[in-house]
């Protein structure tokens, strides 16, 4: 199969991991007899520095002519200190997710079993936990009014919701269920939140149409203490777009690191894939970085974009025999890892390949 896939590594360990993720493809590529043809692209503080601007158009037009999108970080430790920039990287990611109109942020987090010491949670309560986020990406207070008044003293952002944008992450997030445990938890914050009980409305209407789906809802702040508590308990979540970017980064702790998640953003046009950590400042240029994240992203990409279910089961499998094989990078690893094990993102990219 012939396939166009953009890359766009953006800042900071984003460019080291998302090197990884392409090599990835192209063994995939190589092995199973498929042409993919690569182009790049600029977003967040490396664009603002080329262009002037998060989010050139070029981007934009590169991405919608491709068949996918692989994706690193955007950030730079120079805005986060700087609450008054009015340019910022994250407003690049940010426009390519509202202009490609991708909706729908699927976040896996599944344990590999030998991980198991790697998180701090206990493995009794860990293992065989396997959750499917569906986290809503294009609305929320992300996109709501946002603002100034009173001189500056006072800033709002408005969380806001309408029924469609709930209706159709609700779809997704119903139709997942059904081809997995049959369990969906919707959460919100509807004992306080407008925007909340519509969210939770619409998720009920919706569940009519799925009786074999057994619902549950939780406000955020319990959900965000059952994660932990008993992760075993949930199949898939579908919540908005900040209680899941919150959510999934506490749920990395359950596979073990930041480093292990991937994404996968869909919707109306090209698919984009990335893990969901950021830049990372604290350990960029260090070339330490798991690139697994990307390469389990580049996974979901064969799968989800381009149908390729073997291919994709052969990625997640040779990340598999990596740690089996006792590999970890040092986000990974602990006190039992021997140091000859501990590899760089290099190091792990060459394991991933020669286990392919
Ligand atoms: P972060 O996800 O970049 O890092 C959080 C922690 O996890 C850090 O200690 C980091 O070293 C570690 N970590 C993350 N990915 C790792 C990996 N692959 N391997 C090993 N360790 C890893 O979040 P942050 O520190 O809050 O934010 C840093 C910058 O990234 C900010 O500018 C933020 O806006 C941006 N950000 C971007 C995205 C994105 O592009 N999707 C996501 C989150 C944060
Ligand atoms: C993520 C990130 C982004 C988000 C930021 C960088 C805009 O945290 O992809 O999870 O909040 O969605
Ligand atoms: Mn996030």
């Amino acid at each position: 199969m012939k396939k166009h896939i953009v890359v766009i590594a953006g800042d900071g360990i984003g460019q080291e991991v998302t090197a990884v993720g392409k090599q990835v493809l192209d063994k995939i590529a190589a092995q199973y007899g498929h042409e993919f043809t690569y182009d790049e692209a600029l977003i967040g503080h490396a664009a603002i520095e080329a262009t002037g601007s998060p989010l050139p158009e070029e981007t934009i037009t590169k991405s919608l002519a491709s068949d996918a999108i692989l994706f690193g970080a955007v950030g730079h430790p120079k805005y986060d200190n700087d609450p008054t920039a009015k340019v910022r990287p994250e407003q690049g990611l940010l426009g390519i997710r509202k202009a490609l109109g991708l909706y729908a942020n699927l976040r896996p987090i599944k344990l590999f079993d030998e991980l198991l010491s790697a998180s701090s949670i206990k493995p009794e309560i860990l293992k065989g936990a396997d959750i499917l986020f569906f986290r809503e990406l294009t609305g929320d207070v992300y996109f709501g009014e946002r603002g100034r008044k009173d001189n500056g003293d006072t800033a709002y952002d408005t969380m806001i919701y309408s029924r469609y944008e709930v209706e159709r992450i609700a779809i997704k997030a119903f139709d997942a269920a059904m081809t997995r445990r049959k369990k969906l938890c919707s959460v919100d914050k509807a004992n306080v939140l407008e925007s909340s009980r519509l969210w939770r409305e619409v998720i009920q209407e919706v569940s009519k149409r799925y009786p074999e789906v057994a619902v549950e809802h939780q406000f955020i702040d319990a959900a965000a203490m059952l994660l932990i508590k008993d992760p075993k308990r949930f199949d898939v979540v579908v919540t908005g777009n900040i209680f899941g970017d919150i959510l999934t980064d506490e749920a990395s702790q359950i596979a073990g690191s930041m480093g292990m998640l991937a994404s996968a953003s869909v919707g109306d046009t090209t698919g984009l894939y990335e893990p969901i950590h950021g830049s990372a400042h604290d350990i960029t240029g260090m070339g330490v970085a798991n690139p697994l994240a990307s390469i389990l992203s580049a996974a979901l990409m064969l799968d989800i974009s381009f149908g390729m279910k073997e291919e994709a089961d052969a990625v997640v499998n040779a990340v598999d025999k990596v740690l089996k094989a006792g590999y970890r990078t040092r986000d990974i690893a602990d006190a039992s890892t021997p140091a000859d094990k501990i590899l760089n993102t290099a190091g792990m990219g060459e394991q991933v390949l020669a286990a392919l």
